[in-house]
């Protein structure tokens, strides 16, 4: 949450950052601002709103700087307003930074900092964190350097923050813990970023700095240091995006976009790894260490939101193909229960961010208990991906849109794949469903791509049920998870309200709301449980709630249960999750963009979730 871009050379520092605080919207958008230092001379501009409102607002200002920093907010402390919304200003008016994270005892500190005759222009904790700091730097005379390094050392919490000061005119300082903080290096030159996206286009060369690092930049030198004052050598990595990756292509949204990039991302987590005529999968991450994952007493799955719904769908593969015990946590869940986790425990955490706080602080508990982390990521050198002992990345490309979509369908695969080859490993799966697996697997890009070239169905759904108060997501076995993310995926970005339900258990309390207003879609592909499912709209019908039902080609019994119904291509139930998501990803688009919604940034919410 909250996205930080910096920017420190001889290019006009305003524009870069403003363009990157355009890219980092997705990670929260209720205000933004920027500091601009320019020949010694520090000032400060902020917006309630989106960072086209904070545009505006610039215009007509002198935006000449060869230093900036900017920030575009997701609130935690204090509502969004101009007044909250960062950079901050230090009492002496001459230090500004911007923050993403929680400083978790700022009460505490804003208590002895107000005994000292200080007071406070927002509800910030970074306000604060800020004072703090020049209230460390004018009492122990010391370098700001210094004084970052003191108060960093009492504050609990999470934060990456990034300063200038007047008086260094070409120096930002950034430190960070539990905050992504990545530097582009270019030629005489360096940027900051929440992630590479702001600076793809000037350097693939970048440095990902790591918790309780602080970086001390410069435009022709980046000098990385520990908390203990000792110089840390940049590991320097090459990125593998392009500027199209992170940009709309012609579509109206970057949700759209992603979820008909599906055919190629889902290709792209496959090729190299999967091959049907061989009869083989290759992940390097499983066979350096199958001995471990195949003879684990258990699996755990950890993760947040949309990756969630992915590990329970693996939960049904795993256990059905691998025979291993597996249970789905949330993980800010287990970060603060006392769970049982054993050593030769095997955790699976799936992210999208590879950035979500609770994830990375239950994955740590975890580890210190011995357990092995094998990380299901899509961000490529992410903290979940550096702190896991194994993964396999999704390889999805950069993901804009809140709404997760073109990630989940990529951690189905990479999931489907893990326990294919664990399951072949541990001679749990027959060589004949093994194979035939293989082939269902390879074939779903296409089948994705049949499906999206029926958008319009969907669409036409969309228009006869949007203003419905309420929805209902139905399906079993593996389509139960499914349900859940459909729900999701409407909630998230049409703001109605939807449940999503094992199609059975609904007698159990959801049939309570149904009537002929209530939409209820049932994700009724054929599979061993259609009948049981069929079964399930008879009960709908029969209490007049209208039916919407995804089902498979060739189903001609569901039909005319359905009020209305979009078919999909068959597919072995293992692998249909990840071709019965898409109708749902569209419906919810189409609902919200009917509603008059921006679906890439629906309200409250932010796409890494970076605060716990
Ligand atoms: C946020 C996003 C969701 C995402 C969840 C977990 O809530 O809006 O789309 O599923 O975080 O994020 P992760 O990056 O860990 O998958």
């Amino acid at each position: 949450m909250c996205g930080i871009v910096g920017y420190t050379g001889p290019r006009q520092a305003y524009p870069v950052v403003l363009k990157g605080l355009k890219r980092l919207e997705y990670r929260g958008y209720d205000s933004s601002g920027v500091a601009l230092l320019h020949n010694g001379k520090l000032s400060v501009h902020k917006k309630k709103g989106k960072v086209a409102d904070l545009e505006e607002e610039m215009i007509g200002k002198d935006l000449t700087a060869q230093i900036a920093i900017g920030h575009t907010r997701w609130a935690t402390h204090g509502e969004p307003s101009d007044r909250n919304a960062h950079p901050h200003l230090s009492a002496s008016g001459k230090l500004a930074m911007i923050h993403n994270g929680i400083i978790e005892n700022y009460a505490l500190i804003k208590q002895e900092l107000s005994n000292k005759g200080y007071t406070f222009h927002s509800d910030t904790d970074t306000e604060v964190l800020l004072n703090f700091i020049e209230d460390i730097q004018q009492n122990n005379n010391c370098s700001l350097e210094e004084a970052i390094r003191i108060a960093l050392k009492r504050v609990t919490g999470a934060y990456c923050i990034l300063l200038v000061h007047q008086d260094n005119p070409d120096t930002i300082i950034a430190a960070r813990k539990g905050s992504p903080l990545v530097i582009g290096i270019g030629k005489g030159e360096h940027f900051l970023a929440s992630d590479a996206s702001p600076f793809i286009e000037y350097t693939k060369e970048v440095v990902y700095v790591n918790d309780y690092e602080l970086a001390i930049v410069k435009p022709d030198e980046l000098i990385l240091k520990n908390l203990g004052n000792e110089k840390v050598t940049p590991y320097i990595q090459q990125l593998d995006i392009e500027l199209a990756a992170i940009e709309k292509g012609g579509y109206d949204h970057f949700m759209l976009k992603e979820i008909f990039e599906q055919p190629s991302t889902i290709y792209d987590c496959l090729r190299g790894r999967l091959d049907a005529s061989a009869g083989t999968i290759t992940m390097s991450g499983i066979s350096e260490h199958i001995e471990q994952l195949k003879n684990a007493p258990r699996i755990m799955i950890i993760a947040c939101g949309t990756s969630w719904h992915a590990g329970l769908v693996a939960e049904y593969m795993i256990e059905e193909l691998c025979r291993i015990p597996v249970e789905v946590e949330y993980a800010s869940e287990f970060r603060y229960r006392n769970p049982i986790v054993n050593k030769g425990d095997v955790i699976i955490a799936i992210s999208q961010s590879g950035e979500t706080a609770d994830t990375i602080v239950a994955l740590e508990k975890a580890k210190e208990n011995g357990a092995f982390i094998f990380g299901v990521v899509n961000a490529v050198g992410s903290s979940i991906a550096r702190i896991s002992h194994a993964g396999a990345y999704t390889h999805a490309g950069p993901e804009i849109g809140v709404a997760s979509t073109k990630a989940f369908t990529g951690q189905l695969a990479v999931l489907c794949m893990m326990a294919l080859k664990i399951g072949m490993k541990k001679g749990t799966i027959s060589e004949e469903r093994y194979k035939k697996l293989l082939v269902e697997l390879s074939d779903v890009p296409e089948k994705v791509a049949s499906i999206l070239k029926n958008a319009d169905e969907i669409k036409t759904i969309a228009e006869k049920y949007k203003d419905a108060n309420d929805f209902l997501f139905l399906g079993r076995g593996y389509n139960f998870p499914v349900a859940l993310e459909g729900a999701l995926k409407l909630k998230e970005i049409s703001y109605i309200h939807a449940e999503g339900y094992p199609a059975a258990e609904m007698k159990h309390g959801p049939i309570a709301l149904v009537d002929d207003t209530l939409p209820v879609v049932f994700i009724a592909t054929k599979d061993s449980y259609h009948e049981k499912v069929v079964s399930n709209m008879q009960e709908i019908k029969a209490r007049k709630g209208m039916i919407i039902s995804i089902i498979t080609d060739g189903d001609t019994v569901s039909p005319g249960l359905s009020n209305d119904y979009f078919s999909i291509p068959e597919a072995d139930e293992i692998v249909a999750p990840i071709l019965s998501v898409v109708p749902l990803q569209l419906l919810a688009y189409y609902v919200g963009i009917l509603k008059g919604i921006d679906v890439d940034k629906p309200r409250n919410l932010a796409k890494s979730v970076t605060v716990e």
